[in-house]
């Protein structure tokens, strides 16, 4: 289920199969490389190697070429074929659509579900119009810099815990920022902040789609830029600007897809002991007072401990301890 979709979609498969090929060698070669050697490497004529190149462009990816060849302008646009050739995963990203806009990346990979055959599909998009995040806010990202991703689990049997999967793709995003070079700690349940600052967030929805239950983890990932100062309630920040450089898209989304893949597989299995562990370990809330809203009522209290299945454990300033589920609950401090 490759697709890169939109206006410039190609018409011809053997082209596009040409066109993705040399994409990849072009992706992979990360320097300037010649007409001549691209057409060995694909194994065909210039001439198809130059057409296959036109179609690159109107499928929107920019090259940039010199005396010494051609490459890919950075930051390259995400493309279906790079994202399915790149990945080791065995579930998550098996196939991946791209969109340069939709409304929500987690509706289309709802609707996707009507589709057989669709569990693991990874849903892209440059833009939303309408992102959606926790707790009925809306999620802003400037068009063609950052991740907007939904990834489609079709859980027929049952294995997948909500909460489960919520702390699972917490943990999977706050991997990849380090995979990055950056330090992304996670706040309850899922959000990843550097320096206080947020750098992703994660929405889980689950809902029946004719006769499975699906579930769609959705995660907005500011690689290249924060959304403007108006459209946040608290301060945000993006990986280019911590690590001071600009950021490959599709090396992060390689590194986040292959570490939730690990995290589903995980929790699949039932083995949510080394999930506990990576979440507390990317954390560092152990002990420190917080306040969260749950079921709209509010605890204060400290933070003992966490159960993916059952939730943050707390001990109340009221006395008692509670659990407070992942899906239903969101830190006011
Ligand atoms: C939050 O922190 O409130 C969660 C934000 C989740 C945003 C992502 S962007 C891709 C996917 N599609 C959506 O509509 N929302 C999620």
């Amino acid at each position: 289920m490759t697709s890169n979709e939109g206006p410039n979609a190609p018409a011809w498969p053997e082209a596009t199969e040409l066109a993705d090929e040399v994409l990849w060698l072009l992706y992979q070669r990360q320097q300037p490389v010649g007409l001549d050697e691209l057409a060995r490497l694909a194994g065909t004529s210039r001439a198809s190697v130059s057409r296959a190149l036109e179609q690159l462009s109107r499928r929107g990816h920019v090259l940039n070429r010199s005396q010494v060849g051609l490459c890919l302008s950075q930051p390259v646009r995400l493309d279906a074929c790079l994202i399915e050739r790149m990945l080791r995963s065995s579930r998550v990203g098996r196939h991946a659509i791209v969109f340069d806009e939709v409304g929500s990346t987690n509706d289309v990979a709802f609707d996707c579900a009507r589709r057989s055959g669709s569990d693991g599909l990874v849903v892209l998009a440059e833009s939303q119009r309408a992102g959606r995040g926790r707790m009925g806010r809306r999620w802003h990202s400037p068009r063609g810099s950052n991740l907007l991703l939904s990834v489609l689990l079709v859980d027929d049997r049952a294995l997948l815990s909500h909460d489960a999967v919520t702390i699972a793709a917490g943990v999977a995003v706050a991997e990849a920022t380090a995979d990055a070079g950056a330090d992304g700690r996670l706040k309850w349940p899922n959000d990843v902040l550097v320096d206080g600052a947020k750098l992703a967030g994660v929405l889980v929805e689950a809902r029946q789609v004719h006769h499975s239950r699906c579930i769609v983890v959705g995660i907005g990932l500011n690689v290249n830029a924060a959304p403007p100062a108006q459209h946040v309630e608290r301060p945000a920040t993006s990986l280019s600007a911590v690590l001071g450089h600009a950021v490959d898209r599709l090396a992060v989304l390689r590194s986040l897809l292959e570490r939730l893949d690990h995290w589903v597989a995980q929790v699949a299995g039932g083995h949510i002991e080394p999930l506990r562990q990576a979440w507390l370990a990317r954390c560092g809330m152990v002990g420190q007072r917080v306040e969260i809203t749950c079921h709209g009522r509010e605890f204060r209290g400290t933070v003992l401990d966490v159960d993916p299945m059952e939730g943050l454990l707390l001990a109340e300033d009221s006395g008692g301890q509670v659990h407070l589920p992942a899906e239903a609950s969101s830190m006011r401090t």
